[in-house]
C-alpha cells in the first residue's frame, strides 16, 4: 500500500473513532437502588448503556424512595434536571408531566410496539397522560411476599410456616431460641407497605380493593377491616422491641443470617438472598400473599426523562429508554433485581423458585392488584404510611383508634 493511501486509511480510522466519541453522551441517572442486590441490578442497565456508546453517570441516592423522590422532584422543578430517573409505577410524576417537564416517549413507544409487548398493559397506563407515554416501565415488583429463614425455624425446632397463621403460631418457639420472629426496618414506607400486604392477606383482595380503590367507607370502618388491624397489632408484638434497624435490606439480612424468622417485604428482597448466595427452598422460602392466597400487585419501577434542550441528550435519553425495554436487558436486569420483566416474550428460565411462583400467579389477571402508588397520590400514601408507622412504634394506639384515623385519611384521599 502506497504511503499516501496508508495515511488516508489511518486518518479515516481516527475520524471514525472521533465521530463515535462525539456521539457518546453522558446521562446522569438518579435512583435509590443502593443495596447489594439493587446495585447488581442497576449495573446491568449501566453496562448496557455504556456498551451502546454512551456514558451512564450514576446518581444513586441512599436511603429509600421516601428520601430520594423529594430530591429528584425538586431538582426537576428547580431547573436542575438529571438525564433520567427511577420512580415507581403510578402517580409520582403526574405533576411533573402536567407541568410539561418530562420527555414524551410516544413516538419511540409506537415505533417499538411497547403497547403490544408490555404486560400487564396497565403498567403503560401508569406512564400515560392524555394519551401520551412519558415513562418506560422496567419491571414488576410485588409487595405481596413474606420471606422466611428455613435455618431459623430449624434452629427453633419447629416446622417452617407455609402461611402467616402458622408463622404466628411458631413465633414463641423462635423467641425461645433467641430468634426475632419478625424483621422490619423503621422507615415509614416499610410498616405502611406491610400493612397493605396484611390487608390483602388477612382481609382478602376484595377487601383491599373496597378500601383502596372503591374507598367504601362502610368497609373501611367495618368489622372485616377491624380484623386486619387486630392482626397488624399482633404483628407489632412479633418485632424486636429494641429494634434499631432502619433500612429494609438490613432487616432482610436478619432473615438471611437466621437472626429473624421472617420479613414481609417486596420481592426486591430476592436480590439480597441471591447476592448472599442463598437458594430459594434451601436456606429461605417465599410465601406470596402471606401463603394464604395467590396474589401479586404491580408495584415496581419506571424510568422518566426530564426534557432537555440539547438534541444529543434527547437522543441519548431515547436510546436509554429503548435499551431498558430490550429483551436482553429485561432478562439481565430483572434476574438480578428479583422482579418480573414487563414483557412476556423473553426467556426467563433462569428465574429461581420464587420468581417462578410469581410468574405463575401473573398468568391469571384475577390475581393481580394495582399497587398503592397507582391508587393514591403521594400525599395520601405519605399520610397512610405515617399512621402505620406511628401505630407500629406506639403500642398505646389501639387497633380501633388506628382504624378510625385510617378511615379519615381514606375519606379525604385524592
Ligand atoms: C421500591 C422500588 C424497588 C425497591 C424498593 C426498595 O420503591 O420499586 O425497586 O428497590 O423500593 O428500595
Amino acid at each position: 500500500m502506497r504511503v499516501s493511501s496508508r495515511i488516508t486509511a489511518i486518518a479515516g480510522a481516527i475520524s471514525m473513532s472521533l465521530v463515535g466519541l462525539a456521539q457518546a453522551t453522558d446521562l446522569e441517572v438518579t435512583h435509590w437502588w443502593t443495596s447489594g442486590g439493587e446495585a447488581a441490578a442497576v449495573k446491568q442497565f449501566a453496562d448496557a448503556f455504556n456498551k451502546g456508546g454512551d456514558n451512564w453517570i450514576d446518581g444513586a441516592i441512599a436511603g429509600s424512595g421516601g428520601v430520594a423522590r423529594p430530591v429528584i422532584i425538586s431538582r426537576i422543578l428547580g431547573g436542575e434536571p438529571m438525564g433520567a430517573t427511577q420512580l415507581n409505577h403510578g402517580r409520582q410524576a403526574e405533576e411533573l408531566v402536567e407541568a410539561g417537564l418530562m420527555l414524551d416517549l410516544t413516538e419511540l413507544a409506537d415505533k417499538e410496539g411497547w403497547r403490544d409487548f408490555v404486560r400487564p398493559s396497565k403498567l403503560l397506563d401508569s406512564c400515560t397522560v392524555d394519551g401520551k407515554i412519558y415513562c418506560a416501565p422496567v419491571n414488576i415488583h410485588s409487595w405481596q411476599w413474606m420471606w422466611t429463614s428455613l435455618d431459623a425455624f430449624k434452629k427453633a425446632g419447629v416446622d417452617a410456616p407455609k402461611d402467616w397463621y402458622e408463622f404466628v403460631k411458631a413465633a414463641p418457639k423462635l423467641r425461645e431460641a433467641g430468634i426475632i420472629p419478625l424483621a422490619i426496618g423503621g422507615q415509614a414506607w416499610q410498616s405502611g407497605g406491610m400493612f397493605g400486604v396484611m390487608t390483602v392477606g388477612i382481609g382478602g383482595a376484595d377487601l383491599w380493593k373496597a378500601v383502596n380503590v372503591e374507598k367504601n367507607m362502610d368497609v373501611v370502618r367495618g368489622p372485616e377491616f377491624a380484623k386486619v388491624w387486630q392482626a397488624f397489632s399482633e404483628a407489632r408484638d412479633l418485632a424486636d422491641p429494641n429494634n434499631s434497624i432502619q433500612n429494609w435490606n438490613d432487616a432482610t439480612n436478619q432473615v438471611i443470617t437466621a437472626k429473624a424468622g421472617a420479613q414481609i417485604m417486596g420481592d426486591w428482597a430476592q436480590g439480597e438472598f441471591s447476592v448472599a448466595g442463598q437458594t430459594a427452598g434451601v436456606e429461605y422460602d417465599c410465601l406470596p400473599g402471606l401463603g394464604i392466597a395467590p396474589v401479586l400487585d404491580t408495584a415496581g419501577d419506571a424510568f422518566y426523562f426530564p426534557k432537555n434542550d440539547d438534541p444529543d441528550v434527547t437522543a441519548a435519553q431515547l436510546r436509554m429508554a429503548s435499551m431498558m425495554l430490550s429483551k436482553e436487558v429485561q432478562v439481565a436486569f430483572n434476574l438480578k433485581k428479583g422482579s418480573l420483566p414487563v414483557r412476556a416474550d423473553v426467556d426467563i428460565t433462569a428465574a429461581n423458585g420464587c420468581m417462578k411462583k410469581g410468574l405463575e400467579i401473573l398468568k391469571n389477571a384475577d390475581n393481580i392488584l394495582p399497587s398503592g402508588d397507582q391508587t393514591f397520590n403521594s400525599d395520601t400514601i405519605g399520610q397512610l404510611e405515617d399512621l402505620s408507622t406511628e401505630f407500629w412504634s406506639d403500642k398505646s394506639i389501639t387497633p380501633e383508634e388506628a382504624q378510625s384515623r385510617y378511615a379519615e385519611i381514606i375519606e379525604s384521599a385524592q
